[in-house]
């Protein structure tokens, strides 16, 4: 958009659309304190949405006749067309977007745009227009969320079978798929999808004809005005309409759970792309190189969500601080809520597109994820298993395997590398079949519990995700 936004009319005036009972105009410093234009003008399509149906309901119920409706509808429109076109100018003096619009409607109509803002309050106009906005976002990121599951599933299928180290306290613990891992992700990034669908239950709720804050005298049907919104219902209380913000807070919280899962994905990346770890590579056009170090490579995009995630964080800080302690109904304080749900948006929606892109071009080091499965005595949980299998109690076992493992380290070798004369040292019930069980691939496959790592267990789990994410039918 590239509407510019003015400190005053441009011939000069600036009565206000309250001004009735002020005498003196309003201070230069405080219509520049006070306004918010400079970041509501985003909900300029909601708020003509709400007005257009706000509009539409008092023509049917006879606060507004049929050619007034018309006049409203056509002004409303044209406005919207030249905020889109970017020639719309913005006034700061008229301090938010609902008097920014109401204004230009007037001043193109006349009369009947006078007669708009009946049984209406900005106190609910705000929330009406906040809600839609927020619908359409929760509908976009579950847009985004879905393509970067859909990302990790087509990982899992491409490196189906393949090992890799998994890590607890990051040392080396169990050998893992590296599909097993992928679809880890999937899962967490599920959960946000989930709790985005839920939370929009609540954002799907029609706050206006609260008016002020007491409701309306006027003969108005809340009920029409949210069908044409498309709303599921109409909210119970006109008190809590007004000064209702949490779903807005709830909201910013699934996106802070949604980032925080970004920031451990974007933590293992920078730390598999290491040379320490050399697990994947990052294609190039996604990496940046270093102004002084010419044979660097640097996993930015990575750091960058890891490093974005205190903004959205602190957003939610920011929400909930502004909420606490605010008396009923609507407070002037109230808008302070948009730049943080705005930069949050802003945030995780640049963070999911980009890490999506990311995903598909990720490559997998295979033969080096392999090699380290192989050090760190991975299969030690096996041998204990195993040791319990032939009826060795499980906390003896564990003794014993610790001790086999002190051996390995003395002689510098692994326990695959061990003879059956070398474990008889430490229990008679060992047998050549312990050489299946130290193996990587024996070990993964052994893990048939549910949901674990068993190659069985991956491909039922990814034939699953393959089918909820549309990929299979
Ligand atoms: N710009 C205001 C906000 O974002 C709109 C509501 C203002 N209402 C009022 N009575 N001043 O919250």
């Amino acid at each position: 958009m590239g509407n510019k936004v003015m400190s005053k009319d441009k011939k000069g005036g600036s009565k206000k659309l309250w001004g009735g009972r002020f005498a003196g105009a309003t201070a230069a410093s405080v219509e520049a304190f006070t306004a918010s234009i400079h970041y509501d003008s985003r909900l300029y399509k909601y708020d003509i949405a709400g007005s257009r149906a706000h509009a539409t309901m008092l023509a049917d119920h006879g606060l507004l006749s049929r050619e007034e409706l018309e006049a409203i509808v056509a002004g409303l429109m044209a406005i919207e067309a030249e905020i889109e076109a970017g020639t719309f100018a913005f006034r700061q003096d008229l301090e938010d977007i609902h008097m920014n619009i109401e204004k230009a409607l007037v001043d193109r109509i006349g009369a009947a745009g006078a007669r708009l803002h009946s049984a209406r309050s900005r106190n609910d106009q705000v929330a009406l227009d906040l809600r839609l906005y927020l619908r359409d976002e929760c509908d976009r990121l579950v847009e985004l969320l879905d393509a970067v599951r859909r990302a990790f599933v087509v990982l899992a299928r491409k490196y189906l079978g393949q090992v890799m180290p998994g890590y607890t306290h990051l040392q080396r613990a169990q050998p893992v798929l590296i599909s097993h891992h992928m679809l880890a992700y999937y899962e967490m990034f599920g959960r946000d999808r989930e709790r985005l669908v839920d939370c929009r239950k609540r954002i799907n709720i029609m706050p206006l004809g609260a008016a002020a804050l007491a409701g309306t005298g006027l003969p108005i049907d809340r009920q029409q005005v949210a069908d044409l919104l498309g709303f599921a219902a109409i909210t119970a209380n006109s008190m809590d309409s007004t000064g209702d913000r949490d779903f807005a807070i709830e909201f910013v919280s699934c996106c802070t759970l949604i980032q925080l899962h970004l920031s451990r994905l974007s933590e293992e990346l920078v730390l598999w792309s290491s040379q320490e770890f050399s697990f994947v590579d990052i294609a190039d056009r996604f990496c940046t190189g270093s102004s002084i170090m010419p044979q660097k490579k640097n996993p930015d995009i990575p750091e960058l969500i890891r490093g974005k995630t205190g903004r959205v964080v602190g957003s939610l800080m920011t929400l909930c601080t502004l909420l606490k302690g605010l008396p009923l109904t609507y407070n002037r304080d109230l808008q302070e809520d948009k730049e943080p749900v705005f930069d949050t948006v802003d945030t995780v929606s640049a963070s999911l597109a980009i890490t999506a892109e990311l995903l598909a071009n990720l490559v997998f080091n295979t033969g080096r994820m392999e090699e380290a499965t192989r050090t760190g005595f991975m299969t030690a949980t096996d041998l204990a298993d195993y040791l319990v299998l032939k009826n060795v109690p499980f906390r003896e076992a564990h003794g014993i395997v610790g001790r086999v493992v002190a051996f390995c380290i003395e002689k510098g070798c692994e326990l695959i590398d061990l003879t059956l004369e070398d474990m008889g040292q430490f229990s008679a019930v060992i047998g050549k079949d312990v050489f299946e069980v130290l193996s990587v691939q024996g070990s993964v496959n052994s893990r048939i519990s549910a949901g674990g790592t068993a190659l069985q267990r991956v491909e039922e789990a990814l034939d699953l995700a393959e089918y909820n994410i549309g990929i299979r039918l």
